[in-house]
Order: C-alpha cells, then sequence, then structure tokens
C-alpha cells in the first residue's frame, strides 16, 4: 500500500443470511468493491437506499467481517487486526446513538471512555469536539432538548474523541434542516482543512458534488463510476434530453434522431423520448431542425440540467431517489 493510501478495499463482499444456506439464499449486500482512498481526501459514496453504503462501512470500522475480499484500514487489515483499526478510525453512524435524558457533555463522556479516554484527558477531548461542533455553549443541555441538526452535531462529535485519522460519516445529514446542513458542511471541510481523510456516504447527489473531491457512485452493490464529480459530470452528465410526443414517434424518425451527429442513444417510454446526447445545446439544434423538417409535434422539452443526479440516470436509467 502507498503511503498516500489510507483505505484499500478488494474485492469486498458482504452476504447477509445463513452462510452454509449455500447460494442463492440471503441478501448479497456488496458485490466485490475495490477502492483506494488517499490519505487527506473527502470521499463519497453516493447511491441510492440499500446499495450497499452501510455494509461497506461497517466492513471498513470493524463491525461486520466481509464474506469475502479485504480491507487495509490506516495501515491495518480489518480481519486481523481490528484493534488498531478501530483506534484509528471514528465512526458516525447512520443511526443516532445518544442518551436523550443526558446532557450533551455526559453523552460525550460516556463515548470516551468507551474509547479508553480518563480524567483530565477525557475532559479536555470534551471541550475540544464540543467546541468543534460547535456545541460549547450548550454542553450541560439535555439532548432531548436538541433540534436534529443538533444532535447530528453531538453524533459527529463521539466520533472525534480519539482523534481518529479518518472519519466515517453515514448520511449525517438526514433529518437535518437546510440551515443545520450547511453547518454540518462546514465542520467536515474544516475537519478535512486540518488533516482529516473522510468517508461520507449519502443519497443526496448535491451534497456529493459539494464537498467530495472524489465520488464512487454505487448501485446494487457494486460501484459503477468513480472520480470526481467534475470528471463524472463532463463524461456521463451532460446532454439528457426528454421530449414529449402526443402520440409516440415513428420509427424512422427515432432513426432520424439516432442520426445526429450529437446524439449517442435515443429510447422511447410511456409518451416520452429520452435523447442521450454528448452535448445537450448542440443536439437541441439538430433536434429542433429536424421537427420542422418533418412537421413533428412536441408536447414537451426538458433538458436535464448536467449533474450527479443525470450521471446515475445515464449509468442505471433510474434516478437516485424515487
Ligand atoms: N442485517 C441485515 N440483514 C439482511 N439484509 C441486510 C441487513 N442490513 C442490510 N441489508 C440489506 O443489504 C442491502 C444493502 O443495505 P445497506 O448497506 O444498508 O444499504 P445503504 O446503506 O446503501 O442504504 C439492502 O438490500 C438491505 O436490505
Ligand atoms: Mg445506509
Amino acid at each position: 500500500m502507498s503511503d498516500n493510501i489510507i483505505i484499500e478495499a478488494q474485492g469486498l463482499v458482504k452476504r447477509y443470511g445463513d452462510p452454509s444456506a449455500g447460494s442463492g439464499r440471503g441478501v448479497e449486500a456488496v458485490r466485490g468493491l475495490s477502492f483506494a482512498i488517499r490519505r487527506g481526501e473527502i470521499f463519497g459514496f453516493l447511491g441510492p437506499n440499500g446499495a450497499g453504503k452501510t455494509t461497506t462501512i461497517s466492513m471498513l470500522s470493524c463491525l461486520l467481517e466481509p464474506t469475502e475480499g479485504t480491507a487495509i484500514v490506516a495501515g491495518y487489515d480489518v480481519v486481523k487486526a481490528p484493534g488498531e483499526v478501530k483506534r484509528r478510525i471514528g465512526l458516525v453512524p447512520q443511526e443516532l446513538a445518544l442518551y436523550p435524558t443526558l446532557s450533551a457533555r455526559d453523552n460525550l463522556n460516556f463515548y470516551g471512555r468507551i474509547y479508553g479516554l480518563r480524567g483530565r484527558t477525557l475532559r479536555r477531548r470534551v471541550d475540544e469536539v464540543l467546541g468543534m461542533v460547535g456545541l460549547a455553549e450548550r454542553a450541560g443541555s439535555a439532548v432531548e432538548d436538541f433540534s436534529g441538526g443538533m444532535k447530528r452535531r453531538l453524533n459527529i462529535a463521539a466520533g472525534l474523541l480519539h482523534r481518529p485519522e479518518v472519519l466515517f460519516l453515514d448520511e449525517p445529514t438526514v433529518g437535518v434542516d437546510p440551515q443545520s446542513r450547511n453547518g454540518i458542511f462546514e465542520h467536515v471541510e474544516r475537519l478535512n482543512a486540518d488533516g482529516m481523510t473522510i468517508l461520507y456516504t449519502t443519497h443526496y447527489m448535491e451534497e456529493a458534488e459539494r464537498l467530495c473531491h472524489r465520488v464512487a457512485i454505487i448501485d446494487q452493490g457494486r460501484i459503477i463510476a468513480l472520480d470526481t464529480p467534475r470528471k463524472l459530470i463532463a463524461d456521463l452528465g451532460g446532454g439528457i434530453i426528454h421530449l414529449g410526443v402526443a402520440n409516440g414517434m415513428a420509427e424512422g424518425l427515432l432513426e432520424q434522431i439516432r442520426a445526429l451527429p450529437e446524439v449517442r442513444a435515443v429510447t422511447q417510454f410511456d409518451g416520452k423520448v429520452k435523447v442521450e446526447a454528448t452535448r445537450a445545446q448542440e443536439a437541441l439544434v439538430g433536434l429542433l431542425a429536424l421537427f420542422n423538417r418533418t412537421d413533428t409535434d412536441i408536447t414537451s422539452l426538458e433538458v436535464l440540467e448536467p449533474n450527479l443526479e443525470t450521471v446515475f440516470l445515464q449509468l442505471t436509467g433510474k434516478r437516485l431517489r424515487d
């Protein structure tokens, strides 16, 4: 493993259910993931619910053993040296794990003890992480009085107590209002600026686009694309045009659209024609000229904005969120 790589997974597979029941039984949640995350990156897992994001994070943080494959995290094998891995990572789970009747500070004291912190060191670290997530002033309040965003921030603080090299954030903005969401982004960016590597999972493409240096798009347990958001969008995000046609489009016309220089593919589905083009604006010029020439009636026309959502649509034919 090169010095620069802090997480390396090779052929990770996870099958849930009874392994002795043989193939065909159980759920194959992760189906052979390989990737490498560089030290200092904010690396995103972007995929819909059920894609296998949490299962993968659980294997990388030694909560679940891989069915197949290997993963090295911060220099140690997750199966052979889980203790070493756990010392170096912080896990902020998707489900909040906080005690509602305890204060923010006492919740953190509890987690700090789990990490083996005691006495003055524990007090100092608790104060530090409360400051890092902007909760110092509310340290003494019971968590049950906190907003969704404050609870999320406290959950993040708990994962930071032992100064991990790598932080796993599993869908940290679910159930959070837009303002707190921005607050969480800023905390993540600040932690990263101070040198922390972050693995961030989300099913919100705008979060992956805004925060992540590189993104692995995951669907049905597989990585279907991996690159910087900019590169993914440039390669795959541009140029989906939806056309409404009243009575369907004749095959001959579909063929003429396919023959346009900018067009990659054309498909017809329930009263709509989807045109995939290398560049939407150029393709549009050709399309409109063709419709004029052939006197074709179009009932609607929509050029989808190039973003990670359209990347996902191009790759899978479906939307990230239904
Ligand atoms: N403990 C479990 N037992 C059986 N199936 C599970 C379990 N946890 C998750 N799954 C299944 O594995 C797949 C991936 O789930 P998950 O990793 O939670 O996806 P994501 O975090 O991307 O939403 C889903 O089909 C889910 O239903
Ligand atoms: Mg999940």
